[in-house]
């Protein structure tokens, strides 16, 4: 096969329909391995400052590896998808949101394959990585294309599922590092796009399965992580119930037990795993596992205003009279993404408290100022995202004479450390 053989000598380009969060760590990665990569977007501001080597989202390692290709000039991104004549190998990373009725929207699959389908495809390899329903490779891509072109999949062209797997923040880490799982429409579309895998590693774990369990895969470990997080949450909130402490139970728990460690609670949201149930709720007989995780997971934020408001009514005093400083607004720790993020929901139901709200993200808005001046004058602070730098949150309030309360969602804290009220979120009394 002449693309087999094409890839394994690194003489083939290779194009990512999609260059946000996946799409740009994806193709930037390939081309610091020195493969040829061009870059599809239809946002012109992300491609005007990956092309000129600038990063436009915050993700380890990803400058350093865009300084390089900016160097050895493989990588480049356009809006021309007339390039896609000269693409080999094309790899769609574009979003697969919820609408607003929580079903998967796929316009932007659809829109990349429907420019796919406007050049010649044979003997192409088209890989889907964006997630996506099971049986979305083989009952509507498939036949889309093949409508589109009276070609026929996996011997006129070829095609495969690989869904993405990485977390944000750890994206370069781990798409060198983590297993692959691959789901051909036929053996030689799975064989095709393994050998792409290992122009990122050779050593490189794959495992070859259908791809509706390669849909699947990639769902069940992110419902797994959210299913779990949302029982955590219970957890802590019936630990506050006995006016116990959930993260001390948890830790004695997991302490030299190894079957199976409860993850501790905290705000649990995100583009992934806010959404990816939902494609699974769609046509299974009992979908309320996933949908009474994504509710108890959504009322963690109100939960923990409700918190705050009892804490103040003690003092004779509502929201709608206070300022409210929340710290961070990334869904979590260490990245600047706020898509999905349980923080911007706290942020968006206390601005419908009537309080006067200021936030503090060093990740999302890397020139707002200090930590010192969004907490100096406030009746109380939240933290909504672990960040490291919230560390020295004890030292600033220790400068000052006011006593804030200090709701903490994550146990950044034990509480001594504060002078003034501390409350945490799976903590009683
Ligand atoms: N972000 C994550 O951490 C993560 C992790 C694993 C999997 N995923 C999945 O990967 C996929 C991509 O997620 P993301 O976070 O990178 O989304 P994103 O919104 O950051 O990036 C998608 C990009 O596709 C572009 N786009 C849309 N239609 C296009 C078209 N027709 N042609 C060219 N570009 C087009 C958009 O402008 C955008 O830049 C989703 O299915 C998501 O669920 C995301």
């Amino acid at each position: 096969m002449e693309l087999l053989h094409n890839i394994i000598e690194n003489k083939f380009t290779l194009g990512v329909i999609g260059i946000g969060r996946v799409g740009l760590p994806f193709g930037v990665s390939f081309a610091q391995k020195g493969v040829n990569v061009v870059g599809f977007d239809i946002n012109e501001e992300i491609i005007r400052k990956v092309n000129s080597g600038q990063a436009p989202f915050f993700e380890v390692g990803l400058q350093d590896y865009m300084n390089e290709v900016s160097r050895t000039k493989k990588f480049t991104a356009t809006n021309d998808h007339s390039l896609l004549q000269n693409v080999d190998v094309v790899i769609i990373t574009v979003g697969t949101p919820l609408n607003t009725h929580m079903v998967p929207d796929y316009s932007q699959l659809f829109s990349a394959l429907d420019k796919i389908v406007q050049y010649p495809i044979s003997n192409k390899l088209i890989i889907i990585r964006s997630t996506s329903s099971p049986g979305t490779l083989e009952s509507i891509v498939k036949p889309y294309i093949e409508r589109k072109t009276n070609l026929k999949a996996g011997e006129d062209f070829f095609l495969a599922a690989c869904p993405e797997r990485i977390a944000g923040g750890k994206c370069i880490e781990e798409l060198h590092g983590l297993p692959e799982i691959i789901g051909g429409i036929s053996e030689n579309c799975s064989r095709l796009t393994a050998e792409v895998f290992r122009k990122l590693n050779p050593n490189k774990k794959i495992f070859f399965t259908t791809p509706k369990s390669a849909e699947l895969a990639k769902l069940f470990a992110n419902v797994y992580r959210y299913v779990n997080f949302a029982l955590a949450n219970e957890f802590g909130l019936i630990a506050e119930e006995h006016g116990e402490d959930a993260h001390e139970i948890i830790k004695i728990v997991n302490e030299d037990y190894n079957r199976g460690k409860i993850p501790l609670p905290g705000l649990t949201g995100g583009p992934c795993l806010s959404k990816d149930g939902y494609f699974l709720t769609q046509h299974m007989p009992f979908p309320e596992f996933i949908h009474m995780a994504s509710q108890l997971n959504e009322n963690i934020p109100h939960h923990v205003i409700s918190k705050l408001k009892k804490e103040l009514a003690k003092e004779n005093k509502t929201l709608v009279q206070c300022k409210v400083a929340v710290l961070g607004l990334a869904y979590k720790s260490g990245i600047d993404d706020t898509r999905l993020s349980p923080a911007v929901k706290l942020v968006d139901v206390l601005n419908g408290e009537r309080c006067e709200v200021v936030t503090y993200d060093p990740y999302v808005n890397p020139s707002s100022g200090s930590l010192n001046d969004v907490v100096k004058d406030v009746d109380a602070i939240i933290i909504a995202t672990n960040h490291p730098e919230f560390k020295i949150l004890p030292t600033v309030l220790n400068g000052m004479t006011s006593n804030p309360i200090v709701i903490d969602c994550w146990r950044m804290f034990d509480g001594k450390e504060l002078k003034g009220k501390y409350i945490a979120f799976g903590k009683g009394k």
